[in-house]
């Protein structure tokens, strides 16, 4: 990954110009990147602050050869990638918080947002978009999030290189997602429940439509949150917002 590489200073969302490039026939493993985003996006069509030069605003576009119900595992590929990435280049391991978040100290320092453009029954492309708080000191988050966002600096007490990390995350990107499509889900699947926060605590998720308190139990192949309800039932959880009970 990353033998093509579009770096702009300034770009409305990387996730957009990537769908674009993804429709013209970029290559696999293309990297889209930039200083500052004025339209960054996260799930649900929230803003995603990026100030210019504090964090790495990237969007992969991938051309795995599956089936279009197989993209939601991409985030969890993701997800573990970027654990190993971060903890290489800073010595901590962050938790993966369901389904897209990593946290330090139990706060957000980068969000993943996972798109495809696909046929009914074949991926065309998965637009991986990654969003990491790198070098942000506290006081660069606004009011509405400063108590829930951290970067890696405010964890760690210095600057951290985000070229190195670049690196290191279109490598095991690649490693892992190639790991994935030839040897199936089982593997990543035990290393993102083994790095997870999520999984074994009691938990309130909040839905469209329901919030549901429970015991988090598992994720299914398919990336869904299995809750132990308190009646015995399991409900499957596939989108929700989530908090740990106390
Ligand atoms: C989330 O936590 O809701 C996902 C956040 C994803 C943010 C990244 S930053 C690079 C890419 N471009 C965007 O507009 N969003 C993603």
């Amino acid at each position: 990954f990353g033998r093509e590489i579009i770096y702009e200073e300034s770009l409305t969302s990387t996730q957009t110009i990537a769908h674009q490039l993804a429709q013209e026939g970029a290559l696999d493993g293309t990297l889209v990147i930039c200083e500052e985003q004025t339209e960054g996006r996260g799930r649900l069509m929230r803003e995603w602050k990026s100030q210019k030069g504090k964090g790495i605003w990237m969007s992969i576009i991938m051309r795995p050869d599956v089936a279009p119900y197989q993209a939601p595992q991409f985030t969890l590929v993701a997800a573990v990638a970027l654990t190993y990435a971060i903890f290489d280049v800073t010595g901590v391991s962050p938790a993966i918080k369901w389904p897209n978040d990593l946290l330090i100290n139990g706060m957000k320092c980068t969000g993943i947002l996972t798109e495809m453009q696909a046929d009914p029954d074949r991926v065309n492309a998965i637009i991986m978009g990654i969003g990491i708080n790198v070098n942000h000191q506290q006081e660069d988050f606004g009011e509405e999030i400063a108590s829930i966002a951290t970067s890696l600096r405010i964890s760690l007490g210095k600057e951290i290189d985000r070229a190195a990390l670049v690196a290191k995350i279109l490598y095991y990107m690649e490693a892992f997602s190639k790991q994935y499509v030839a040897e199936g889900f089982e593997k990543i699947k035990t290393l993102w429940e083994k790095n997870s926060c999520t999984i074994g605590n009691r938990i309130k998720a909040t839905t469209l439509r329901e919030t549901f308190i429970g015991k988090a139990v598992g994720i299914t192949k398919d990336g869904v949150l299995q809750l132990l309800l308190d009646d015995g039932t399991i409900k499957e959880i596939i989108s929700a917002d989530i908090e740990l009970e106390k």
